[in-house]
């Protein structure tokens, strides 16, 4: 488990502890809204985790509650082991950053970092220490006389981030806080981000619907659906052992096949499927013979060949450069493939019929 995993030698990183936190909003038709439904979680000192799901599915409630800007109605918080339910935001060690930015507009880069420091009455000298120490550390050296307004949003954020840092806070939390800025600029600050956070060895909580910010960004992802954890592991555990389909289709692509179990052995079970039997399926799932069960298959795990396990028909093909991109139709599912190199393989196209050939320890059964 997390708590024996040891990320940061930083002391003023914390442990966060969600348990059985709850925020239900009364619905004044009667029907109450459990945005927030009995979630729990064990954050180590310097880990980085991330929300991920829908709109709607309750990550900035639960965020917000661990900043204090909203009442749980159940359930507690403990931030370095100690209750912070009934701190208010300010008493509570935390420190945020909007997808807004939330900066100041009327003061400058220095002085928007500098804003909090000010309010806890460090000398002139320590908060000149500390500004500085941020802003260099966050590439903004050189900028700390500009207004904010004459920063571009890369930079805007970098200051929402300082800002943030300079507090030394014991946790830092993000609500989807590339959400406005360009793609090319998201995947360049989501690296800068997580580099960041490395360094100084932080916990960080990190709101986002995007699930390839968050493969490359956490130690773990918390997937959420409904107000619940729907599932919780590493970025590879999640790709590789999803336990749903609603999981499996929310990180990267699935192409899935629905069968049944009919046997077992040590090494996995063996399903029935497209008239077929396939044996040594791996599952986290505690099958018996007559489940029905869905076989995970992700599109990179699969070539399209000549021979090969499941017979299939070329709905779409293109040249994506790195790779080929098929759309396939297999027994009435439809099956996305990634065909690496292609300038080394037979190119399918559209309308022919092909076989794609897949390791059995490729597939995952749910
Ligand atoms: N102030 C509020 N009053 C009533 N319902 C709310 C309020 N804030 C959020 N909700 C509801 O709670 C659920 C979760 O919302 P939210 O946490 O914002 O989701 P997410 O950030 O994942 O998109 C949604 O159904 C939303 O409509
Ligand atoms: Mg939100």
């Amino acid at each position: 488990m997390s708590e024996q995993k040891v990320y940061t030698t930083n002391p003023n990183a914390k442990r966060l502890q969600l348990i059985d936190l709850e925020k239900v909003y009364p619905n004044k038709h009667g029907a109450d809204v459990h945005a927030v439904d009995r979630i729990n979680m064990d954050i180590a000192p310097g880990e980085f985790v991330t929300l991920l799901g829908p709109s709607g599915c309750g990550k900035t409630t639960t965020l917000r509650m661990i900043a204090g800007f909203e009442k749980p109605t159940g359930g507690d918080i403990r931030l370095g082991g100690e209750s912070i339910r009934y701190l208010s935001p300010d008493r509570r060690d935390t420190a945020m950053v909007f997808q807004t930015y939330a900066l100041f507009p009327n003061l400058n880069v220095y002085d928007n970092i500098a804003y909090g420091l000010k309010i806890k009455k460090l000398t002139r000298q320590e908060i000149q220490e500390k500004v500085m120490g941020i802003l260099n550390l966050t590439g903004l050296m050189g900028l700390e006389n500009r207004h904010t307004n004459e920063l571009s949003g890369g930079q805007q954020q970098r200051v929402a981030l300082a800002r943030a840092l300079v507090m030394e806070p014991g946790i830092l939390l993000f609500d989807e806080p590339l959400s406005n800025l360009d793609a090319k600029l998201r995947i360049q600050m989501r690296t800068e981000i997580r580099k960041i956070q490395r360094a100084v060895g932080i916990t960080a909580v990190y709101v986002t619907h995007d699930q390839a910010e968050a493969m490359s960004m956490s130690d773990r992802i918390v997937i959420l659906k409904d107000g619940r954890i729907e599932q919780m592991g590493s970025p590879k555990e999640v790709y590789y052992s999803p336990v749903s389909e609603f999981s499996a289709n929310f990180i990267g692509t699935a192409n899935m096949l629905h069968g049944k179990v009919v046997g077992k052995q040590d090494d996995g079970i063996s399903v029935s499927v497209l008239d077929m039997e396939i044996s040594g399926i791996k599952t986290d799932r505690e099958f018996v013979v007559g489940d029905e069960c869905t076989l995970v298959i992700r599109p990179e795990a699969c070539t399209v060949q000549e021979k090969g396990l499941l017979s299939a028909k070329v709905v779409f093909s293109t040249f994506m450069g790195s790779y080929q991109l098929y759309e396939l139709e297999v027994g009435g599912n439809r099956f996305t493939v990634h065909e690496n190199n292609p300038k080394n393989q037979h190119i399918y196209e559209t309308g022919e019929t092909a076989r794609i050939e897949l390791d059995v320890a490729d597939i995952h059964a749910i």
